[in-house]
């Protein structure tokens, strides 16, 4: 099979972790005699210093021309005061809101070998595996008006949380159509005792849950679900919510996973998996972490969660179910075998990103 996948490793951490998942998507398609043809664009800050664009035309024309994208992660303090006001936040947030890619996937399963690397205590933590379902391209992040302003009375500013019954809709669907492959659970999280969105958002997730009879649908306040991730976040199967509290629980979230490092993340325009004919498949995978500029360029960065996004690209984009678990399952045998990145190694020894993708590129299987 052809694979066509546009890499943009961004700033900070992101060529690192990117560099890693490249070299595992390599080797699979090496050997399993996949066609892969790589091609870089500048997204983020990096974009901004090369040609004053954090989403430079030609980045967008690649991504619209390949069938995935692998992305690293964007920002940093370099560029929190340009004069300009671009943010290198605002390349990722255009690509996603360009390509329509509505539904970000954020699954949070803890490795059992990592059961002590997370600060909670293992009683709390067994069993954890859960799927975020986060919208991505409406509520805070893209409403309008969105400004600031000066008058006699001060300086104000103002965001708007605006969601259309069709965006709740079709996420919420999305949600749904996750639970059905998994343990058939699934919350909805809102703040409906208080805004407007949610309460839209609420009752439009219970008009769509008669069409997924086999489907258990509850309802949690957001600061209740950031409270119950903590206290029993085993009795998650799939949530489903809005872009800024998405954000917010995948952070916390991370982790019951031990580190940011663990997360990976798959943004599509489409509902996951319906395989049908035509559909477009492209994706954008990128770990949920940031940029991490505090350890940004001494290669101690995590790679796990870029490798699991290539692993999720696989199976998304390119409908490469065998060749997805075989990384995942590769990521699975480093960390068995005690192979961990500063962020997990709880002060032991611990592998550079580079030697941590070689690591996992050691289990997979030879020439299948
Ligand atoms: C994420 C990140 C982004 C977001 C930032 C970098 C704009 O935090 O993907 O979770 O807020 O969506
Ligand atoms: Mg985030």
């Amino acid at each position: 099979m052809k694979l066509s996948v546009a890499v943009l490793p961004g700033d900070g951490v992101g060529p690192e972790v990117t560099a890693q998942g490249v070299k595992v998507l390599k080797a699979v398609a090496e050997g399993r005699g996949h066609v892969l043809k790589l091609s870089r664009g500048l997204v983020g800050g990096t974009a901004i210093d090369h040609c004053g664009d954090p989403l430079p035309q030609e980045t967008l024309a690649l991504c619209m021309r390949s069938d995935a994208a692998l992305l690293g992660a964007v920002g940093g303090p370099k560029w929190d005061n340009l004069g300009s006001g671009v943010k290198p936040e605002d390349g990722l947030l255009a690509l996603r809101k360009e390509l329509k890619l509505f539904a970000n996937l954020r699954p949070v399963k803890l490795h059992p070998a990592l059961i002590d690397a997370s600060p909670l205590k293992p009683e709390a933590l067994r069993g954890v595996d859960l799927m975020v379902v986060r919208e991505l391209t409406g509520g805070l992040y893209f409403g309008r008006p969105k400004r600031r302003w000066t008058s006699s009375k001060g300086r104000s500013a103002v965001d708007t949380m605006r969601y259309s019954e069709h965006e709740a809709r079709r996420i919420i669907r999305v949600g749904f159509q996750l639970a059905v492959k998994r343990r058939n659970r699934l919350t909805s999280v809102d703040k409906a005792n208080v805004l407007e969105t949610s309460r839209l958002w609420r009752q439009v997730a219970g008009e769509v849950a008669p069409e997924y009879p086999g489907v258990a649908l509850d309802h949690m306040l957001v600061d209740n679900a950031a409270m119950q991730l903590i206290r029993n976040p085993a009795g998650f199967d799939v949530i489903v919510t809005e872009n800024t509290f998405g954000d917010i629980l995948t952070d916390e979230a991370s982790m019951l996973c031990g580190s940011m490092g663990m997360l990976p993340s798959a943004s599509l325009a489409r509902e996951p998996g319906n395989g049908q004919a035509g559909e477009t498949r492209f994706g954008l995978y990128e770990p949920i972490h940031g940029s991490a500029p505090d350890i940004a360029g001494r290669g101690v960065a995590n790679p796990v969660a870029a490798i699991l996004s290539v692993a999720m690209m696989l199976r998304l984009s390119f409908g490469l179910e065998a060749e997805a678990r075989e990384v995942e399952d590769a990521v699975g045998k480093a960390l068995s075998s005690g192979r961990r990145t500063a962020d997990i190694a709880a002060g032991a020894d611990s592998l550079s990103c580079d030697e941590m993708g070689d690591a996992i590129v050691s289990f997979l299987p030879k020439g299948s």
